[in-house]
């Protein structure tokens, strides 16, 4: 929500009409501070007519649109790790028309066109720091505005990645994604394993632990919870001295999909 002197005199007249008991101007003023176009399905769409080649459901799609509505019309940078044939990409483009694509992956596709020039695709392994950082710097200098890691699905790898990208090449405020962490409860996964699930929701402690399963990119999702608890870790009177600044403002965790946004300073 933009911060507008208009949006602050719609809060004013909503908080005022609530104070009063009064729920009709209430439901009013919180109406008119809808975003002006809330179209939650453009993505869908987008990916409904064209038909383009990517795997990403329509649950993905939906959360994605409900933190990006907002970059829409700007000039962003979005990389995505993990392009396949590129179907993503196009999808990107379309919905981001002011917006800069960059595609990274172990094989880029062989045959891609893209006749809007605002798309280019990396030739990278996740897992090469150094690799990734060059291209990051090459492809959007300045850093990006998104970046979506829908590559190896493996712990380590995911986790390199996101150590390299997110505090060096995302922009403060940007949102980095990790697509797909549910391959760590995955038996037949690389890096993943059945969890010990007991017959009803059971959330047992071992004293003051809570042990849980953290096989593959499941471990790493909850180290990221950690990171992003640093305020409390550092603490001023129950935590820990603090060695670093905290850059995480938010985490959503859905099934499947974690959607990480940066701190603006
Ligand atoms: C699930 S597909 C990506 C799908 C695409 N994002 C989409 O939505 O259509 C995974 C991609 O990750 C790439 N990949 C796998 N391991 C990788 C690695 N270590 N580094 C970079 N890319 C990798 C594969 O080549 C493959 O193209």
């Amino acid at each position: 929500m933009s911060d507008s002197p208009q949006t602050r005199q719609h809060l004013h007249r909503l908080i005022d009409a609530l104070a009063d008991g009064d729920l009709d101007p209430a439901k009013r003023a919180i109406e008119s501070l809808r975003p002006a176009n809330p179209s939650e399905n453009a993505l869908s769409e987008i990916l409904e007519r064209n038909s383009y080649d990517t795997d990403k459901s329509e649950y993905y799609l939906r959360n994605y649109e409900r933190k990006f509505a907002h970059l829409r019309e700007r000039p962003i940078a979005l990389l995505e790790v993990g392009v396949h044939r590129g179907g993503s990409l196009y999808l990107w483009r379309d919905y981001f028309s002011r917006g800069t694509i960059v595609g990274f992956d172990l094989h880029p596709p062989a045959s891609f066109s893209d006749e809007s020039g605002r798309i280019r695709i990396f030739p990278c392994d996740q897992g090469n720091a150094p690799g990734i950082r060059a291209a990051a710097r090459s492809a959007s200098p300045d850093g990006f505005d998104i970046i979506i890691d829908d590559a190896s699905h493996m712990g380590t790898l995911t986790a390199i990645t996101f150590q390299t990208l997110f505090y060096d090449h995302l922009r403060p405020g940007g949102f980095y994604a990790i697509e797909d962490w549910g391959t760590g409860y995955w038996d037949r996964w690389p890096d993943g394993g059945a969890p010990l699930m007991v017959a009803a929701p059971h959330f047992s402690n071992q004293g003051k632990r809570f042990p849980s399963h953290d096989l593959g990119m499941v471990g790493f999702v909850k180290q990221l919870l950690d990171e992003g608890a640093l305020a409390d870790v550092f603490h001023p009177r129950f935590g820990g001295p603090p060695t670093r600044k905290c850059w995480i403002r938010d985490i959503q965790v859905n099934p499947g999909l974690v959607i990480v946004e940066k701190a603006s300073v």
